[in-house]
């Protein structure tokens, strides 16, 4: 066992698999008392059981540390609150949650139904604002905590997954919005956005090029969760980690301005825009561009 985390409470949703399981081990085995939050579903969101939160919380304990399972679903206020209600009643404090739990419903944009667009969105997109909420909360009147949502590289756009993609762009602007809105009382605010081998990027269409293991991203949580990140002020950040590759992402801003004279018509955009402010090149479509060139030539790239 480490000290990175000693004396501290830290609460992960999605904890009962893949990397939220990662993170729930690492916490433990650095000093941190742990709440362990899994809806114990499939990757679609359906059957939930409570069994999968239990099994990690044991398996902490086994292992000497110290863990106290909730299996409610994120996805309502209800249950981000009880998420963090726990950890007050259980440990009397809470340091940092980390919010991993997401589930998937691929579709073309053009027949996604609301079935499949709205528990993508209440999972991850509502299910960090619901434990942020109540976190923050405890947060500000302690003057000390760190919030981690879990975004994806996918943020960027993706073909068949706009539900998703869309609530990992979601997280990224509640993430810097937390870093924003807590800064004045010291709590800090980050994303992740892993490549990781489980059985959510088992389901992958592409091959990746670049893919680590759950713990590579779970030493990245403990460190943001911990005093060296607190000293070196990070808040509002967006990292990847994908095994030997830590990224961090730019933040949003304007790429170039020009101003022109005059109320603006149609017409006069139309002349202005294309030879100065012009476009800003989508590296994914240039990456569909590449494979379709490259599969009609009979070879597939990798991602
Ligand atoms: N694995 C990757 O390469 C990868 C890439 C990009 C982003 N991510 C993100 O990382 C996070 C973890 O992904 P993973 O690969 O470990 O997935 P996973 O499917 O292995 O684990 C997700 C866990 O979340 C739980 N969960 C789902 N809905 C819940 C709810 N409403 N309440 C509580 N728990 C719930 C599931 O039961 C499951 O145990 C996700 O947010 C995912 O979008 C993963």
């Amino acid at each position: 066992m480490g000290n990175f985390l000693a004396g501290k409470a830290v609460a992960v949703t999605g904890a009962g698999r893949g990397i939220g399981r990662a993170v729930a081990l690492a916490c433990a085995a650095e000093g941190a008392s742990v709440v362990v939050n899994d809806h114990g579903v499939s990757v679609d969101g359906s059957s939930p059981t409570s069994g999968i939160a239990d099994g990690v919380a044991k398996e902490i304990g086994a292992a000497g540390g110290t863990a106290v399972a909730v299996a409610d679903d994120i996805a309502t206020m209800a249950g981000g609150q009880r998420v963090v209600d726990v950890a007050l009643a259980e440990y009397g404090r809470l340091d940092g949650v980390v919010c991993t739990a997401g589930i998937l419903r691929e579709r073309m944009l053009f027949n996604m139904s609301e079935e499949e667009w709205d528990p993508v969105l209440a999972t991850h997109l509502k299910g960090t604002f619901t434990v942020f909420r109540a976190a923050s909360a405890v947060m500000r009147a302690q003057r000390s905590g760190t919030l981690i949502g879990f975004t994806s590289g996918n943020h960027q756009g993706s073909v068949s997954q706009a539900n998703y993609s869309a609530a990992k762009g979601g997280v990224i602007s509640l993430v810097r919005s937390a870093a924003l809105g807590l800064h004045k009382y010291g709590v800090t605010a980050n994303a992740v956005a892993p490549v990781a081998r489980t059985r959510m990027s088992e389901g992958v269409p592409v091959e990746l090029k670049e893919i680590g293991d759950p713990e590579d991203v779970a030493a990245l949580v403990v460190y943001l969760l911990s005093e060296r990140a607190r000293a070196e002020r990070i808040t509002g950040q967006v990292y990847t980690i994908a095994g030997p590759k830590i990224a961090v992402w730019a933040q949003p801003r304007e790429l170039r301005a020009a101003y022109g004279e005059g109320p603006w018509t149609p017409d006069r955009i139309a002349d202005f825009l294309p030879g100065t402010v012009g476009t800003d090149p989508m590296p994914m479509l240039a990456h569909l561009e590449a494979m379709a060139a490259a599969a009609a030539h009979g070879a597939r790239p990798n991602a």
